[in-house]
C-alpha cells in the first residue's frame, strides 16, 4: 500500500517539480486534467473542489452549455480513477443560464448522468450576504454535492461534525439522554456566511482571489470525510482553502491551479498558516517554560 510520502514523490515524478511544496502540502500549476491524467489510480482520499461555474469570471473561458457539461464529464472521472476505493468526492457547485430553457439552472442538473461516483446527498449551504434582486428572489444558496466511490464502505465521521448549539441539552427519555452529548445532526442545510470582501466587511481571511470558499464549509467536510493523515486533492485550487483547511486538520493536500497569480495567492495564504503556527507553538513554549 503507497503511503502519504510516497503518493507525494509520486506526483513529482509524474509531474515535475510543484510551484509550492512544504510539509503535507504540494501545489503543481497546469491544467487539471492533463495533470490528473498522468497519475495512477486510487490513491486520493477525499477530492474536494469548486470549478469554474462558465459564468463569465476573469478565471474562465466562455463555452457552450454542451461544452462545459462534457468538460465537466471529463475532469469527474479522473477524479473518480484517482479516487480510493472507500473514496469521497465533494463538488461545490452554483447556477447558470441556459438558453432558451431557464435563469438559474443547478449546474447539477447537467452533471447528473455524467458523474461515475453514488451521490449520497445534496447540502443546501446557506449564507446571508449576496446580491439583491429585483426581478427574481436574491440567490442566497449554493450547493455541496456529496459523492463517496463504494455507497457501504467510505468514511463518515458524524461525531466529528456534531452541532453542539443543542436547545434542550438535558432532556430525558425513559431516564436516557434524548440527544447526543456531542451534540445534533448538522443536517443538510449548512448556514456559513460567504467569504465577504469590501471596505469594513472584509472577511479575515479574504485573498484577492475573486471566487474563495470559506473555511468552515471545508473544514466540516474534511472533519466528516476524511482522517488525520489522509491525502486530499482539490483540482481547482484557486486561493488554497482546501489546503489551509486540510493542514489545520493534520491532513495532506494536493492542489492543481491554472492560473500563476492564484498559485501564488494560495502559496502566500499557507506560508503565512506555518509562520502562524510557528508563532503559537513557540509563545506556549514560552509559557510553559516560565
Ligand atoms: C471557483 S475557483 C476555486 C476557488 C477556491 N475554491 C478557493 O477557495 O479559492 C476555480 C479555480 O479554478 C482555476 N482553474 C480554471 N481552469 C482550470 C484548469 N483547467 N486546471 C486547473 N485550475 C483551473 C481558476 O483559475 C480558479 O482559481
Amino acid at each position: 500500500m503507497l503511503t502519504q510520502t510516497d503518493i507525494f514523490s509520486l506526483c513529482r515524478s509524474a509531474l515535475g517539480s510543484p510551484s509550492y511544496e512544504a510539509e503535507g502540502v504540494a501545489i503543481f500549476k497546469g491544467d487539471c486534467l492533463e495533470m490528473m491524467r498522468e497519475l495512477p489510480s486510487e490513491i486520493i482520499n477525499l477530492t474536494i473542489t469548486s470549478p469554474p461555474y462558465n459564468i463569465g469570471k476573469e478565471y474562465e473561458q466562455k463555452m457552450s452549455v454542451a461544452q462545459y457539461a462534457n468538460w465537466c464529464e471529463s475532469w469527474i472521472k479522473e477524479i473518480h480513477r484517482l479516487a480510493k476505493n472507500d473514496g469521497t468526492f465533494w463538488l461545490n457547485l452554483g447556477y447558470f443560464e441556459v438558453p432558451e430553457k431557464g435563469r438559474a439552472i443547478p449546474i447539477s442538473y447537467l452533471l447528473w448522468d455524467k458523474v461515475p461516483f453514488y451521490l449520497m446527498q445534496e447540502i443546501v449551504w446557506n449564507y446571508g450576504a449576496g446580491v439583491a434582486c429585483k426581478s427574481m428572489f436574491s440567490p442566497r444558496n449554493e450547493k455541496f454535492l456529496w459523492y463517496v466511490k463504494d455507497m457501504v464502505s467510505h468514511c463518515f465521521n458524524l461525531d466529528e461534525v456534531r452541532d453542539p448549539d443543542v436547545k434542550y441539552p438535558n432532556q430525558k427519555k425513559n431516564g436516557k439522554l434524548k440527544c447526543n452529548p456531542l451534540g445534533k445532526n448538522p443536517t443538510d442545510v449548512w448556514q456559513f456566511p460567504k467569504v465577504t470582501s469590501g471596505r469594513d466587511r472584509s472577511s479575515d481571511e479574504r485573498t484577492p482571489h475573486p471566487a474563495q470558499f470559506p473555511i468552515a464549509v471545508i473544514d466540516r467536510i474534511i472533519k466528516c470525510s476524511s482522517n488525520e493523515g489522509d491525502v486530499i486533492l482539490d483540482p481547482f485550487i484557486g486561493s488554497g482553502t482546501t489546503a489551509e483547511a486540510a493542514l489545520r486538520n493534520g491532513r495532506k493536500v494536493i492542489g492543481f491551479e491554472i492560473n500563476s497569480n492564484y498559485v501564488e495567492i494560495a502559496s502566500y495564504r499557507i506560508e503565512n498558516y506555518f509562520q502562524t503556527k510557528r508563532f503559537i507553538t513557540t509563545q506556549t513554549e514560552l509559557a510553559l517554560s516560565i
